[in-house]
């Protein structure tokens, strides 16, 4: 991994309309843009919700947003601009919001990936992520998703669970 000069840390209300944007061209395009400014800023103010940017100086470079349930987390969004990719921005965030999940207790995090998106595809399964169903029509009801999964306990410590 090349060495990061980025800090991570929470969003900012003021980022939403940058973030829903690098949504909007690197997470959704082609499909129908569902994270506007207005869903990002609610996200960002919500308390069972992490968004955080990695940032150079005052240049976002790359984001993620995580909610928070019960028993497991729900990975939302995940993206580093096209010049930062491969330099490992996006394990760096994922590992901070594992972190915040294991410090949670959580069981698992799970997430929605475009079947076609074998570039993140990889990414997660570099990053302990299993492929754990194709939930057809998923995207505006033409484009298929799968769901991915990362345990943080194994069952026994799950059952053990209050
Ligand atoms: C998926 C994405 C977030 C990865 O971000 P990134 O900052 O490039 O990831 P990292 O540099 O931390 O990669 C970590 C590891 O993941 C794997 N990986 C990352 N990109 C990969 C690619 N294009 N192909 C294969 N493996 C890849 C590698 O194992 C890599 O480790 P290495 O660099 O030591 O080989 C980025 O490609 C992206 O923003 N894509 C568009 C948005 C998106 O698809 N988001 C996910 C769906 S919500």
């Amino acid at each position: 991994m090349a060495t990061l000069n980025v800090q991570i840390g929470f969003a900012k209300n003021a980022d939403c309309v940058e973030l829903a944007k690098l949504s909007r061209d690197y997470i959704e395009s082609g499909l129908h843009w569902r994270w506007k400014p207005a869903r990002l800023l609610k996200l960002i103010q919500h308390p069972d919700c992490v968004v955080i940017t990695a940032r150079q100086e005052l240049s976002i470079q790359a984001f993620a947003a995580m909610e928070f349930y019960p028993r497991h987390c729900h990975l939302n969004l995940l993206a580093t601009k096209p010049e930062f990719r491969q330099q490992g921005l996006g394990e760096a965030l994922l590992l901070w919001l594992e972190a915040s999940a294991r410090i949670a207790g959580q069981e698992f995090i799970k997430l929605e990936v475009r079947c076609q998106n074998t570039a993140a595809i990889r990414f997660y399964e570099s990053r302990g992520y299993a492929i754990q169903e194709q939930c057809v029509g998923y995207y505006d009801g033409r484009e298929d998703a799968f769901t991915m999964v990362h345990r943080l306990m194994s069952d026994e410590q799950a059952a053990q669970r209050p």
